[in-house]
């Protein structure tokens, strides 16, 4: 019979690169200003990687994982997987994830990339609390990371000014403790709206009626409407239903570590469900939406200021491309 398994957070580590793109170097080269992007974004600056110094998602995520791997105190001998969640991985073959692998020494552990976009990391943290719980691994290192300039259009003004660059990890491993861990967690998609948020390769991949211009090859092309109105009727209702399934209320949530998609629809949320501020965190401020890169670079940065401490209730919330959405109810 399947022994019962808890599972536990180790560690989590982030990294984000070091230059700084402000709203204010955004006007030297675009026609916008500092005020527009406050007031519909939320974001002061982002963090942006230099490509000249060898700096990729591959770099960005062993920088996060290494980090993690510190912070939990364990050697790369004693993985068992490697998720890493990106849309900007260098290539599509090898895995960005047999690349990190590689690079913190990971020798024969498996590795696989999950392209779910900003819902990546809560889709890994879903995929990996299943394999410990059904007793697959023992431990799994999960990563959420994208460098998104490097498929950015900065001619494009409405979808360029919001992202940034940034990756985050987190090491689960199997306990005893059975109280430890998800209690109950979503994955979902919606491929009818692909359209709202994609990066084509060729031409043909434009939809029918938008133009099939060369230069959007490689950006990403975002309906920045359509995914807003999204967003706030999404994080709603998977706030509500995953509440609602395991009988606790709003404020029986300890932290809610969401997407930082746009400060405006987190604000959006937190007066609908009326959750203080100090419950629902946000660091688009200063990263701008980093996509995968989001939640698991914010869960760091909460648990290292001494949010999420062990038996906490913490709720994950995320959207994105796809259309997908996730969400996890975690017991710490
Ligand atoms: O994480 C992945 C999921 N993505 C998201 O969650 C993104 C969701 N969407 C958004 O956050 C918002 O749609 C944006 C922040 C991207 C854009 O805000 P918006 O309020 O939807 O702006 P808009 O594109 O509808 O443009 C409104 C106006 C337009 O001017 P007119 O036509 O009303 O005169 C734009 O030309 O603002 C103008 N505009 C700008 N003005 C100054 C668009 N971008 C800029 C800009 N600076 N950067």
């Amino acid at each position: 019979m399947l022994k019962q398994r808890g599972v536990q957070i180790l560690g989590t580590g982030h990294h984000a690169p070091e230059q700084r793109l402000t709203n204010h170097d955004l006007t030297k080269f675009m026609d916008t200003n500092d005020e527009w992007i406050r007031q519909r974004t939320g974001i002061d600056e982002r963090r942006i990687c230099d490509p000249t110094k060898g700096e990729n998602t591959t770099w960005l995520g062993t920088k996060a994982v290494e980090n993690a791997m510190a912070d939990a105190g364990i050697e790369a001998s004693e993985i068992d997987l490697l998720l890493f969640a990106t849309v900007t991985g260098e290539m599509t073959c090898p895995a960005t994830a047999c690349r990190v692998a590689d690079n913190i020494g990971a020798q024969g552990c498996a590795a696989f990339d999950i392209l779910a976009a900003c819902s990546g990391f809560l889709y890994a943290l879903n995929i990996a609390s299943d394999m410990i719980r059904a007793g697959t691994y023992d431990t799994v290192v999960v990563v959420g990371c994208d460098v998104m300039t490097r498929i950015m259009d900065y001619t494009n003004r409405g979808v360029s000014i919001l992202f940034g660059d940034c990756g985050g990890a987190a090491v689960l491993r199997a306990t005893d403790d059975l109280s430890k861990g998800k209690i109950i967690g979503s994955m979902h998609a919606d491929g009818s709206s692909w359209a709202d948020l994609f990066i084509p390769v060729s031409p043909l991949d434009c939809p029918p009626g938008q133009p099939k211009d060369s230069t959007r090859m490689l950006s990403l092309q975002m309906n920045g409407r359509e995914v807003y109105k999204f967003a706030v009727k999404t994080f709603a209702e998977t706030i509500s239903h995953t509440l609602e399934q395991v009988g606790l209320a709003t404020e029986e949530v300890d932290m809610f570590i969401c997407h930082q998609s746009n400060a405006r629809a987190l604000e959006t949320m937190r007066k609908k469900f009326d959750i203080p501020d100090e419950k629902l965190p946000i660091n688009i401020d200063r990263y701008g939406n980093c996509s995968g890169g989001s939640v698991p670079s914010l869960f760091d940065q909460v648990r290292r200021a001494g949010g999420c401490k062990d038996g906490d209730l913490v709720m994950f919330v995320a959207f994105g491309g796809g259309l997908t959405w996730a969400s996890m109810l975690w017991r710490m």
